[in-house]
């Protein structure tokens, strides 16, 4: 099998899980990481085996690379792939695809002139909870989608991230730091959306941070912390979505979906695994729905592996810019929604990505 050489850009937090599933997966070779602060590109390298921590540039202007795997904070994600594309390199982002739809619809557009791939996070959806998840619903087992619901209800982050002000920084906030898991969720097993509402707020103004090592700074909140939106998908399901950063707790599951037929529990779309859990009309108990697909690990980094297979045979990538410009664009449509007391009808659409083929080898997207 061909390895594609993968450059990754930005490595804080979440790059030694995709430093490692350039291990995992047969086909990506990270050979090289950059960061605008030099010692942890260079400590990512080290920990990992990355043949070369440069500087930012070094890795754009690299022949060698064919692909950027974009892990930088979401300010400067379009700015980051705009670059990548530029000097003719497919790019595959952190969630969200960028700040602003102009931004991401700028980088569609350059893309599609050069003929190069755009991925996005989250790929949770190919892991094989989800995975599961959509064969039950495509298989008929809750019959006809209805509606759904949706709850990320936290307390916030700077209780344990370490650099924690991005969180309520324009291109996070819960909906756009946690929303793309279960939209992209939602949208992947339901298909696009058609007009969306919502209400949003701020809950406090500032933030005091109590992890290590920045305790004790207080962050000024630039984002709703709270935000209830309702979608209405094309297909004619109707699904509510509550994601905050201001419940000490609750009592709500991650995601359910009604059907005429049944009721499908699905699990955290934060993660890769289970349970899956679904009762269907006059059965009296949950039944646990044994996982039909692997990946049900950590397994961030699968949207990178299967671009990179896709690229290699010509075929569409399932963790595609049309999704995570869907996805963005309706993020988007329920602030709008908020503040101008209104619907918002989806100017973007997307279609949902094929499912991933049962009796994969582990390591491998494609048979
Ligand atoms: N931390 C998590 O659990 C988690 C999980 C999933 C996704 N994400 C997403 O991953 C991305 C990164 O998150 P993180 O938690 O690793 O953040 P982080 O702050 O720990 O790391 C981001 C890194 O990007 C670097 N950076 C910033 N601007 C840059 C630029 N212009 N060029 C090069 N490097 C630059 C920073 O120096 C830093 O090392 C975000 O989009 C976030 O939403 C994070």
């Amino acid at each position: 099998m061909s390895k594609t050489p993968i450059g990754i850009i930005g490595c804080g937090n979440i790059s030694k899980i995709y430093a490692e599933a350039g291990k995992k997966f047969e086909n990506l070779d990270i050979v090289a990481c950059a960061d605008i602060d030099s010692a942890r590109a260079q400590a990512l390298a080290k920990d990992f085996g990355i043949p070369k921590a440069v500087s930012v540039e070094e890795l754009l202007t690299d022949s060698g690379i064919a692909v950027v795997v974009n892990l930088t904070v979401p300010a400067v994600h379009g700015e980051v792939a705009l670059k990548a594309l530029k000097n003719g390199k497919h790019v595959y982002n952190e969630k969200p695809l960028a700040l602003r739809r102009h931004e991401a619809r700028q980088m569609i557009g350059l893309a599609r002139e050069k003929k190069l791939r755009i991925g996005c996070a989250p790929d949770t959806f190919l892991g094989g909870g989800l995975q599961t998840c959509r064969k039950l619903i495509d298989d008929g087992a809750i019959g006809e989608p209805i509606g759904g619901s949706g709850f990320m209800l936290s307390r916030g982050v700077e209780g344990w991230h370490p650099n924690p002000e991005f969180f309520y920084k324009k291109g996070a906030g819960p909906l756009f730091d946690m929303g793309p898991y279960y939209l992209t969720a939602f949208t992947t097993l339901l298909g696009p959306v058609r007009r969306v509402t919502g209400s949003a707020r701020i809950s406090y103004k500032k933030r005091e941070i109590t992890s290590q090592p920045l305790a004790g700074q207080t962050i000024a909140v630039d984002v709703p912390t709270h935000v209830t939106g309702v979608l209405d998908f094309e297909a004619g399901p109707v699904v509510t979505l509550t994601t905050s950063f201001d419940v000490s707790a609750h009592r709500l599951p991650n995601i359910e979906i009604y059907g005429s037929e049944g009721t499908l529990a699905v699990p955290d779309p934060n993660t890769f695994g289970g349970p899956v859990l679904l009762r269907r009309r006059g059965e009296e108990a949950w039944r646990e729905i044994p996982l039909e697909f692997g990946y049900a690990d950590n397994s961030r980094g699968i949207g990178v592996s299967d671009m990179a297979a896709a690229i290699a045979h010509g075929r569409e990538h399932r963790a595609n810019d049309r999704v995570a410009y869907h996805v963005l664009d309706i993020m988007h449509s329920i602030i709008d929604a908020s503040e101008t007391g209104r619907h918002v009808e989806m100017n973007s659409t997307m279609s949902r990505p094929e499912p991933l083929p049962l009796g994969l080898m582990p390591g491998r997207v494609e048979l």
